[in-house]
């Protein structure tokens, strides 16, 4: 990329002999130290260093390891962290922190950004959004509502996720959070950010994504995210949903790439992109992006196989007829109605639901002030 203006920023003209606070195992994997906790601190400046977290045993009593990339500059600066594979089935996310992290020139970059590529090995290897327990029948958990994790509980994915916020999460002096997601399996999403305005910087940081839909929104609903639980640390942070499940899509991902290059810059910790073909596609896509407050979900309350008859970003009305459900000898059991004049902001893939499944979540702008910072 063409880089516009060259920050400037004082050397650290000597380092003082501090006690290395990164605790290495005394392992390696694959030729990689593995670490049972980090702090960017100790590694040296103008570096590229990629290292495994250790995390909890598994049921065969082996490790799990969360793969950790660091880019650290040629000077103090801002400290970015980019998030994702908290969901084992959203995979777009993966590749944006694998390009950004490679692409990073540190002898440019002013400051830190750390990169987890893969947060939730369990999932990843299951091949889908929870964790699995190998508990009684098994057990699945949402580790995006169980952070800050606990060190002590009974299950795995508690103590899983308390390795991974006390060890690099929070005790790294992180500005910035960027948590990348996709859909879950069998659902779709555009590009879309999750942000809650109320916490300083998070409005930037949403407005810079350029995404098709911006839901301003207060976290109530996503208790224990790693974007609501770095907020309530002081550490701003969105969470980035980058289209469908189980793809790399080479659109949501470029767009991802590039955001995270401008909110470096923003962060002045790096040279903005002066690409006019970027600069003119973000602003393009920040023209258009919707701001909503408020969800509202068709759902059916029956099983049964689905027609839909609308799709992402298609904009519908109060009453509109967005699809109708059928029986297995193919009787239509009934048309599903919208009730809200709003944007399609996900949608299902599949023709089988069940009984409380959704076929389409509508956004839209709420006047009521108790949806006015984005609780509805
Ligand atoms: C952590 O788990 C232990 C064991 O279940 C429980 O006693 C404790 O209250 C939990 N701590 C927090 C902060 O929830
Ligand atoms: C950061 O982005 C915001 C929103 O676009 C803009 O108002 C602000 O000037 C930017 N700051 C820097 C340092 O680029
Ligand atoms: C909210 O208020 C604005 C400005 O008064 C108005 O244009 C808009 O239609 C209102 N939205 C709804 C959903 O009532
Ligand atoms: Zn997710």
């Amino acid at each position: 990329m063409r880089l516009a203006a060259v920050l400037s920023c004082i050397a650290p003209l000597f380092i003082l002999p501090v006690c290395s606070q990164t605790v290495y195992t005394g392992d390696i994997l694959s030729g990689h130290k593995v670490i049972s906790r980090l702090d960017v601190d100790d590694l040296p400046y103008n570096s590229y260093t990629k290292l495994w977290l250790r995390m909890t045993l598994n049921q065969i009593g082996q490790s799990y390891h969360v793969p950790i990339i660091v880019a650290k500059g040629h000077c103090d600066g801002k400290r970015l962290l980019l998030s994702t594979g908290i969901h084992g089935d959203e995979l777009n996310g993966i590749r944006v922190v694998q390009r950004v992290l490679k692409d990073i020139d540190t002898s440019t970059l002013q400051g830190v950004v750390v990169g987890i590529p893969q947060s939730n090995v369990n999932a990843m290897y299951a091949g889908r959004r929870e964790f699995v327990s190998h508990f009684e029948t098994g057990v699945l958990t949402n580790i995006n509502r169980r952070f800050p994790g606990n060190s002590t509980a009974r299950l795995a994915p508690d103590r899983y996720v308390s390795i991974l916020w006390n060890n690099v999460h929070n005790v790294n002096n992180f500005d910035s959070v960027v948590d990348f997601h996709t859909q879950t399996s069998n659902y779709k999403f555009p590009n879309f950010v999750y942000a809650d305005f109320r916490v300083p910087y998070v409005q930037t940081m949403a407005e810079l994504t350029g995404a098709d839909v911006i839901k301003i929104d207060d976290g109530s609903s996503a208790l224990g995210s790693v974007e609501v639980v770095n907020d309530a640390s002081g550490r701003p942070s969105i969470t980035y949903e980058l289209g469908s499940p189980l793809l790399w899509q080479k659109d949501q991902i470029q767009r991802a790439y590039d955001y995270t290059f401008r909110l470096m810059a923003n962060l002045t910790m790096y040279p903005a992109n002066s690409d006019s073909g970027v600069v003119s596609e973000f602003e393009a896509y920040r023209s258009k992006s919707f701001y909503g407050n408020a969800f509202d979900f068709t759902n059916i309350n029956t099983g049964g196989f689905v027609e839909r008859y609308v799709d992402l970003l298609d904009v519908v009305h109060k009453g509109q007829v967005v699809g109708a459900i059928f029986n297995v000898f193919g009787d239509k059991l009934k048309d599903l109605t919208n009730s809200v004049d709003g944007v399609v902001t996900s949608i299902g893939t599949s023709p089988l639901l069940s009984a409380s499944d959704y076929i389409i979540n509508t956004i839209y702008f709420s006047n009521d002030t108790k949806c006015q910072y984005g609780g509805c």
